[in-house]
């Protein structure tokens, strides 16, 4: 009795133990070689955003970040309250940090982002003048940021959500102060301060918002039409589980019909839909998050490969999203656990880049 007693209690505490939240790893059909990386089977690039803090303090991340991807965006770095705190103040020493850890495995560095209504700092918020001032703020911004890394980064999201989801220009800080014009006024000061870089327009939803799609898409074929350089789009691709794979396909698609570049610019998916305190990291989601992320690299992989600017990770392992540390909600939307081992999702995701 005794000893079935310590059966059934080992038993319960494997199954338990196999119903952890931690996000398990590899565990399927599909498996991807261990000696091999995302880097090395993609057919096109992989990239990761970072944060510079678990760069600098966390092996593990840092030891994937050198080897999975051929690459990097700062996370948060190089947006505006990070690399232009005061007026008169530009610092870079976090950006440089990425930079040259991008540079130590010879990756591709995308800059993310110049023009954003957020990341804003207090003195950019109250600052007063006439337009003419804030035209002279707005450009010098962008090209003291350009300049500075014109070395390094050969690609900038220049102006980073600038619709709201039903398609309308959003009434941002920018929209306000220069006019609905400023658009355009950013691809132009960017391309002025390095002309050989690669100028996109980044902006979410275009997956499941047909009025925004279009939006992006007529503003898009706009600035082609007067001349003003751009050269992708980067689609978000802050996805969940439910959110249509046809819908994925059909805005790819479209997107891609403007003839850019285009970049999967910053995905994750989450899968606690409906943000329940309660929820798990279940055999079922973990499989539906496997699906979803093989089917939009196999989606991005029909695309032109000329078009093919490749796909980025936003953050490597779940503890690490911003969706558990900034918007507070309990998932696992990433490749890797938080225990930084490959996912179920990272096997799948494996298999559909090649
Ligand atoms: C997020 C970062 O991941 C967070 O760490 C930060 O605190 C807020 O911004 N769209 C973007 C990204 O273009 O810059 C955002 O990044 C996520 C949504």
């Amino acid at each position: 009795m005794k000893y079935l007693k310590s059966v059934i209690a080992l038993f319960l505490v494997v199954v338990l133990l196999s119903c952890t939240d931690q996000g398990s790893p590899a565990s399927s059909g599909i498996n991807a070689p261990a000696d091999k990386t995302l880097a090395q089977a993609a057919k096109f690039k992989i990239g990761c955003a970072v944060s510079v803090d678990l760069l600098r303090t966390n092996a593990a991340y840092l030891g994937l970040a050198n080897k999975e991807y051929n690459s990097m965006t700062a996370e948060n770095a190089m947006k505006f309250d990070a690399v232009h705190p005061e007026q008169a103040t530009f610092n870079f020493s976090d950006a440089d940090h990425i930079v040259n850890t991008a540079k130590g495995t010879n990756k591709r560095i995308h800059g993310h982002a110049l023009i954003w209504h957020q990341a804003l700092p207090d003195w950019v918020t109250n600052f007063q003048g006439d337009s003419a001032a804030w035209e002279n703020m707005f450009k010098t911004h962008i090209t003291t940021v350009v300049n500075h890394f014109k070395a390094d980064i050969t690609s900038w999201d220049v102006v980073n959500e600038a619709f709201e989801d039903n398609g309308s220009l959003r009434n941002t800080l920018w929209r306000q102060k220069l006019g609905p014009d400023y658009v355009a006024r950013a691809f132009k000061y960017a391309n002025e301060a390095n002309p050989n870089c690669k100028l996109f327009y980044n902006d979410y939803g275009t997956e499941y918002s047909s009025a925004k799609l279009t939006a992006v898409i007529n503003m898009v074929n706009d600035l082609k039409r007067r001349g003003i350089p751009i050269h992708g789009i980067g689609s978000q691709m802050h996805t969940h589980i439910n959110h249509s794979n046809t819908m994925i396909n059909s805005s790819l698609q479209q997107l891609a019909s403007t003839g850019l570049l285009i970049h999967i610019s910053e995905l994750d998916i989450r899968t606690n839909t409906a943000n329940l305190p309660t929820a798990t990291y279940s055999p079922t989601v973990e499989k539906a998050l496997a699906d979803k992320y093989k089917y939009i690299a196999q989606t991005y992989g029909k695309l032109p490969s000329v078009q093919q600017f490749g796909i980025t990770l936003w953050n490597i392992g779940d503890a690490d999203s911003w969706i558990v540390l900034w918007l507070n909600q309990k998932d696992w939307p990433c490749l890797f656990n938080d225990k930084y081992e490959r996912k179920m999702a990272y096997n799948y995701f494996y298999s559909g880049i090649q």
